[in-house]
């Protein structure tokens, strides 16, 4: 009988029964984290990418409107706080400088000196740009949730991100001082245009609750780039507005939860992560055959400080991981076609040169050139 073999936490290794031959496969290690990455990005070059963009927008016809827009729904209110959730890697995309860059002339022109991120992706260096920028990093995941303020505006922008975001912000202050928000997201109306409206009612149904009682402003796409604020709406509950519903309409259940979401990112994954729960040791390329801690023995272990050594016979699938997986392909995925269409404009040739072009370009004259 072969030797039992054991983990450095105590657990037994299990053996695949499919595949003995236990061969190590490219599963991410457990120290793999989403947030706090160590991923080196240089800060003062992405610094000056930030005020170049800042300097970008503020030329823009754009950004007049979108200020006098969200002054319009301000009215004589105060800004006092805004949050921003998923702006993505500022150090590495184009995309969310340009947001970033939306929120430094928020604030800027609104006076407001509270200004709150949070992306569970930012690596270690872009929080330090974001805090060097005056920004409060939020540490935790709080899938959308934010309570906003009772007396003031709250500005809660949420840049192409993940509507699951959104409904569960709108859930975390589902009451009438919706009134207090602005929120600017991926348009509603084109949402529900889009969508079929059971599926929304199911996945996502305080956004199509709140939807009536919102008013949306839609701006023109007329940025030089159109793929920063594409599809992007200010969204705002007037008082009025509100007045008008029930208040059973405001009664409202357990905090939502998801299925099969592709880009959300869930404080579970988080942890997981940064817990290091699943303790790859060995297994085969089909059918894995690893001890996995279970996740809520391992909160407890951490909780009590004592390590219980029970051995699981659960085996590591690809079921158990597939969120973290997918949501992190689909960001990859759309993270780097970005690059790559950012890097396509900057560097692509710009057509056929002309001769004369040509020739310059490799110190020749023509014969036509004046002697000098
Ligand atoms: C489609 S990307 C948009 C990124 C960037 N704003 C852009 O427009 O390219 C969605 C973003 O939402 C972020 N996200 C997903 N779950 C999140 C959560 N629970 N809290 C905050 N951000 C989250 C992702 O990390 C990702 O950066």
């Amino acid at each position: 009988m072969s030797k039992k073999q054991f983990d450095c936490d105590g657990f037994e290794i299990v053996p695949s029964k499919r595949n003995s031959k236990n061969k190590q496969t490219k599963i991410p290690s457990k120290d793999s984290k989403f947030s706090e990455q160590d991923t080196f990005i240089n800060i003062d070059k992405t610094i000056k990418r930030i005020n170049s963009a800042v300097d970008d927008l503020r030329a823009s016809n754009y950004l007049e409107h979108f200020l006098k827009s969200v002054s319009t729904v301000l009215s004589s209110r105060k800004l006092e706080a805004i949050v921003c959730f998923g702006l993505g890697h500022i150090g590495e995309c184009n995309i969310s400088r340009y947001q970033l860059a939306l929120l430094l002339c928020l604030r800027d022109s609104f006076e407001c000196h509270k200004v709150l991120v949070h992306d569970p992706v930012f690596y270690k260096t872009e929080c330090s740009v974001l805090k060097q920028l005056g920004f409060d990093v939020i540490p935790e995941n709080s899938e959308g949730g934010y309570v906003i303020s009772k007396q003031h505006v709250t500005l809660v922008y949420f840049p192409h991100c993940p509507k699951q975001l959104t409904n569960n912000f709108l859930w975390s202050n589902w009451s009438t001082d919706l009134e207090h928000c602005i929120l600017i997201c991926n348009s509603f109306t084109s949402m529900i245009e889009n969508h079929p409206e059971r599926i929304l009612k199911e996945t996502v149904p305080y956004i199509c609750k709140i939807n009536p009682y919102a008013s949306e402003i839609t701006l023109e796409n007329n940025f030089i780039y159109t793929d920063i604020f594409n599809d992007t709406s200010i969204h705002h509950f007037p008082k009025e507005n509100l007045k008008n519903t029930e208040s059973e309409f405001w009664s409202k259940g357990d905090k939502p939860t998801y299925e099969n979401t592709e880009e959300f990112i869930t404080a579970l994954m988080v942890e997981k992560c940064e817990h290091g729960i699943y303790n790859v040791k060995a297994c085969s390329c089909n059918l894995t055959a690893i001890t996995v801690r279970d996740p809520e023995a391992k909160l407890n272990e951490k909780a009590s400080g004592k390590s219980n050594g029970q051995t699981t016979d659960q085996q590591l699938c690809k079921a158990i991981d597939e969120m973290h997986f997918k949501a992190k392909s689909y960001y990859d995925y759309l993270h780097h076609s970005r690059r790559y269409k950012e890097i396509n404009v900057e560097f692509k040739g710009k057509g056929e040169r002309s001769v004369s072009e040509t020739a310059r370009m490799v110190g020749f004259k023509l014969p036509h050139d004046p002697k000098p």
